[in-house]
């Protein structure tokens, strides 16, 4: 049996926060695409704390299709708002809860995916009033990320949850894992001939991975307070793309193999010495609405991460994530060893520059190779060619990591969700530099964070500015 046949495809989906900023950015717009592709067939119960009624949620979502789907269908937006209920109600009100069981029992549901879209202070509130009414025993639960705020309370959380939940009901997002372009680091890795002989120490000088973003919080300051940049997407989305470019092949499909895979990488990690961390806030954050005057909040973190296993020991791992900088673009980037110098080079020139692999994760995703190839004229010596790739180009519109998401939370495919072992180890690596946070550099946005990142690069390395 397939792991697909042995789960039951939800009958309904519930969002928690269905007025929030999430629901309007990538939920709805993600609905819309499903719904467009004939993929949609459970009605979207919306439980919010706004005095909305049904109306109003059904005018939110048809907004929030219209800022984000370029010409949207109108025959679309009107199949996808008819699906649209409202539970409006307090979460601390029973009243709210016996209404949705109540909205389950008239759609007939015998299971949903209850979708927490919601701050992480209110998953464990949220989790226990859905026991209160029973509801956990005829569904699913997705849970955002962060998923705590450290090793402690990610314990806590898991805790807590599966007090309620079994593990395979519990769906942890992290939306890098639903990214086409992250998923593709494995394939391309293993499917490639060409890569797996160099993909170790003794030919990867380092690796670079660099997420950064021109906007500032953009109106989340009181919840960015609350996380800062490594909880926000350092301890999840970067280790995660980490653990892709660092696994072993998986030694099966199932979603347990690959899980394994991540985890061997987690444990082989060294905890993060707080030396090898740099933090920076961009300059006006301080002013952002719902940010403390003296915030030491990072809105910018660099660590040099070192991975002890066999494949990987000495090979340092820069890793860096800041809002408020020069450009857009996710980024990987591996860089190999320089070669000799061409002895047959009658004019002496220095050795050949280093061949890298960059990945490019975010828009315009694919991949370049930097080699090396004969300079034009009389001497037999090289320089940079890239050999480039945009896999939108060569390999057409793929869908984006919500919609795919919320479709296996409906079939339950665990596949592209965080493991429990796993989003706790990543705590523990990142620990010891939560508990000694490195002093806040102040960064004029527009740069590439502060100068001081610098000091984590080792043997010359630089950082790369992404294309
Ligand atoms: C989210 C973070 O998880 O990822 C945001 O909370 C960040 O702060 C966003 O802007 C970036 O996602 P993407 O897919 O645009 O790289």
């Amino acid at each position: 049996m397939t792991e697909r046949a042995a789960t039951q495809d939800a009958d309904a989906l519930v969002l928690f926060g269905a007025t929030g900023d999430l629901a309007k950015r990538k939920l709805f717009p993600a609905l819309y695409q499903m719904e467009r592709r004939g993929e949609l067939n459970v009605p979207i119960i919306g439980v919010a704390r706004s005095e909305w009624t049904d109306d109003d949620f059904r005018n939110r979502a048809a907004e929030a299709i219209d800022a984000v789907v370029d010409e949207p269908d109108p025959d679309v937006s009107k199949a996808l708002c008819e699906r649209l209920d409202l539970i409006q109600g307090d979460y601390a009100d029973t009243a709210t809860w016996e209404s949705l069981r109540e909205t389950l029992d008239r759609h007939d549901s015998k299971m949903a995916v209850f979708y927490m879209a919601i701050p992480p202070e209110a998953f464990d509130d949220v989790a226990t009033a859905l026991e209160s009414v029973k509801l956990n025993e005829r569904g699913r639960i997705v849970v955002e990320k962060p998923f705590g705020r450290d090793l402690e309370s990610a314990r806590e959380l898991n805790r807590i949850l599966h007090s309620i939940f079994p593990e395979d009901k519990i769906f942890r997002i992290d939306h890098y894992l639903g990214k086409e372009s992250v998923e593709d680091l494995l394939v391309f890795r293993f499917s490639n001939m060409l890569i797996e002989p160099v993909w170790n120490r003794h030919y990867v000088r380092s690796v670079q991975i660099t997420m950064s973003e021109t906007i500032g919080v953009e109106g989340r300051g009181a919840f960015y307070e609350g996380v800062g940049a490594i909880r926000d997407v350092f301890q999840n989305h970067l280790m995660q793309v980490v653990a892709f470019l660092a696994m072993e092949p998986p030694v099966g499909h199932q979603t347990a193999q690959l899980r394994d895979e991540s985890a061997k990488v987690f444990n082989s990690m060294k905890p993060l010495d707080p030396a090898n961390m740099v933090r920076g806030q961009y300059v006006g954050y301080r002013n952002e609405d719902g940010v403390a005057p003296d915030s030491a909040v990072e809105t910018f973190a660099a660590a040099r991460l070192e991975i002890d296993s066999w494949r990987w020991a000495g090979v340092p791992w820069y890793v860096r994530v800041g809002k408020g900088l020069a450009a857009t673009a996710t980024e990987a980037v591996v860089e190999l060893h320089q070669p000799p110098r061409l002895l047959f080079d009658e004019a002496g020139g220095p050795a050949p520059g280093r061949n890298q692999i960059r990945f490019r994760l975010g828009s315009h995703d694919g991949v370049t190779f930097a080699l090396q190839a004969k300079t034009p004229g009389p001497n037999l010596d090289s320089q940079e060619v890239d050999v480039d790739v945009d896999f939108v180009a060569a390999l057409g519109e793929r869908q984006e990591a919500y919609e795919r998401l919320l479709g296996d939370a409906i079939a339950g495919s665990l596949r592209r969700f965080a493991r429990e072992d796993n989003v706790e180890r990543t705590w523990e690596v990142l620990q010891p530099a939560l508990d000694s946070p490195s002093p806040i550099h102040p960064y004029f946005k527009g740069a590439w964070g502060p100068d001081a990142a610098d000091t984590l690069l080792r043997n010359g390395d630089h950082w790369y500015l992404p294309d």
